[in-house]
C-alpha cells in the first residue's frame, strides 16, 4: 500500500517512510548508536569521545545534505533506523560548500590521530566506486535495540524496488564482514576488498545488478 509519505511493506514487514528535517536529530542519534562499534569509525576515530563527536558531525552533515535534496533518506514511522541513498547520477565531486560543511568532521579525524592514513582510505573508497550510474547506499543503520527485526531489510527493499523498476544498479561498501551475507540476500555481490594501509580495516564493495523485469 502506498500513501503520502508512507509505504507499508507488502509482506507485512516494518513500514517505512521518507525522512524530513523534523527527523534529523533523532535519526542522527540512532545512526551514532548503530555505528559506535563500526570498524571504520573505530579506525578513523580511535578514541571513544572523538568517535562519538565525529560520528555526530558526520551523520549530521550527511543526513541534512541528503534530506535537502542530494539524496533520499528512508526511515520508519518511529525513526528506528535510516537508509541514506544518493540517487543515480548525483554529482560525486564534492563542492566547496560540501567541503566546508565537512570541515568539522575532518578536524575530528585529525584530532583522532589518524589523519593521513584515514584520508587515504577514504580516497581509496571513492576511487573504487563505479562510474556507471547507480543508487549508492551511503549509510544504513538500525538502532541497536531494534536490530534483527526486519527494519534494515525493509529500508533496503524500498529503494531496491525502485532500482528494479527503473533497471538501475545499486552499490555500497560494507564495513563489516557480518553484513556481507545480509546484503547478499538482497542481491548484492562482493566485487573486491578495500584495505587500510596496515590492514586494520577492510571494506567490501558490493554491486547489485537490477533484477530482470517479471513476466
Ligand atoms: C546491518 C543492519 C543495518 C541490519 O539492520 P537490521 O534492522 O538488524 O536488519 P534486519 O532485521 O532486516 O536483518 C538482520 C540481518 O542483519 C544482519 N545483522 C548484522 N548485524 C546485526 C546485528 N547487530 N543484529 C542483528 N542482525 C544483524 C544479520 O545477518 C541479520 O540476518 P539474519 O536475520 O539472517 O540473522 C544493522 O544490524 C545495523 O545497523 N548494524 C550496525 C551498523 C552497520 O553495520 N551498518 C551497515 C554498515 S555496512
Amino acid at each position: 500500500m502506498t500513501c503520502a509519505g508512507r509505504w507499508e511493506a507488502e509482506d507485512g514487514g516494518p513500514a517505512v517512510r521518507l525522512a524530513g528535517s523534523a527527523d534529523v536529530r533523532r535519526l542522527v542519534a540512532v545512526l551514532v548508536r548503530a555505528f559506535e562499534d563500526d570498524p571504520v569509525a573505530g579506525y578513523l576515530f580511535p578514541g571513544a569521545r572523538s568517535r562519538a563527536r565525529g560520528l555526530r558531525r558526520f551523520f549530521g552533515t550527511q543526513v541534512q545534505t541528503m534530506i535537502a535534496g542530494a539524496g533520499e533518506v528512508w526511515t520508519t514511522p518511529e525513526v528506528a533506523g535510516g537508509a541514506l541513498w544518493a540517487r543515480p547520477g548525483t554529482p560525486r565531486q564534492a563542492t566547496l560548500r560540501d567541503a566546508m560543511r565537512l570541515a568539522p568532521v575532518l578536524w575530528e579525524v585529525v584530532l583522532g590521530g589518524r589523519a593521513s592514513a584515514g584520508f587515504r582510505l577514504l580516497a581509496d573508497v571513492e576511487r573504487a566506486r563505479p562510474t556507471q550510474p547507480h543508487w549508492y547506499l551511503a549509510t544504513l543503520g538500525t538502532d541497536p535495540s531494534r536490530q534483527g527485526r526486519g527494519i534494515g531489510s525493509a529500508l533496503l527493499r524500498r529503494v531496491l524496488r525502485t532500482a528494479d523498476e527503473d533497471q538501475v544498479p545499486a552499490y555500497l561498501e560494507s564495513s563489516k564482514q557480518r553484513n556481507v551475507p545480509f546484503y547478499a540476500r538482497h542481491g548484492f555481490e562482493v566485487t573486491g576488498e578495500i584495505r587500510s594501509e596496515e590492514g586494520a580495516v577492510t571494506l567490501w564493495p558490493m554491486w547489485r545488478a537490477p533484477r530482470p523485469p517479471g513476466p
